[in-house]
């Protein structure tokens, strides 16, 4: 059985904080939180403040970037691409976000990003997920779609490169319907390792690592940790130091 310290924790910092400094602090508050207790985290935060966070150096902390362009450089407003990024050690990136997806990027251009991003040599953090959970249980379908899709192309020996996030956009942010339970999570898990299976033929030794998002925080966090998630992804909570250091504490000695 894998040990629980071994589990991905990634802070999707979105559009915060407010300023550089704030950036700083907060980034050095929660180092010293890893450091203590001997755990490693993913910090997902905007580009703009990537280059001075990278001058910080831990060896509990990565850095990675919430989206990427497709190409090294080329007629992409407002995106960066990993080439740019990789002066500054980032070594993954989140795609698919459902926040990126509702702003128009499809699950095609998804594809183009997560072959780009394998290779610069850098880990894909993949995102799905439905709207909403319907009776007739449609969402399976969305999901599959959205996997099929996405990794369009890929090899077998890809998928180990990649890590999943199943995120329920019905769970995620401030306007939350309701938190998702870890069952919920577990009963996605292995619906998505079967469509991994049957489509890309994938034997257990390829299956990549699938994380849980949605309004984790210090209350639930371990519940999808020994839930079967091989990790979180965590937003508004990874915003605040005292959460993140009691969602690590709860993971490594529950
Ligand atoms: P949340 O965000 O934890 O604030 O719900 C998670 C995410 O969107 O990645």
């Amino acid at each position: 059985m894998k040990s629980i310290q071994e589990s991905i924790l990634v802070a999707n910092w979105k559009t915060n904080p407010k300023n550089q400094k704030e950036a700083i602090k907060l980034f050095k508050d929660i180092i010293k939180s890893c450091s203590v207790l001997k755990k490693k985290i993913i910090i997902c935060s905007p580009n703009i403040f990537i280059p001075v966070l990278s001058k910080i150096k831990s060896p509990f902390v990565s850095l990675g970037l919430q989206n990427t362009s497709f190409e090294d450089t080329g007629a992409y407003t407002g995106q960066t691409s990993i080439a740019q990024a990789l002066p500054f050690k980032v070594s993954f990136v989140i795609l698919g976000h459902s926040e990126v997806r509702q702003l128009g990027e499809t699950s095609e251009l998804i594809n183009k990003k997560i072959k780009y991003t394998l290779k610069k040599g850098v880990t894909p953090i993949v995102c799905v997920g439905e709207q909403f959970r319907d009776q007739e249980h449609t969402y399976f379908t969305f999901i599959q779609k959205q996997l099929v899709e996405s990794f369009y192309g890929l090899q077998k020996k890809d998928f180990p490169k990649i890590v999943i996030a199943y995120e329920p956009i019905w769970a995620i942010g401030k306007n939350a319907l309701r938190d998702a339970t870890a069952e919920e999570f577990f009963e996605i898990k292995i619906f998505i390792h079967k469509v991994l299976k049957d489509v890309f033929k994938l034997t257990d030794t390829f299956l990549p690592k699938i994380l849980y998002g949605g309004s984790v925080d210090d209350k639930d966090g371990k519940d999808f940790i020994h839930g079967g998630a091989d990790g979180l992804l965590i937003g508004r909570a990874s915003l605040d130091v005292k959460k993140m250091s009691l969602l690590m504490k709860s993971i490594i000695f529950k």
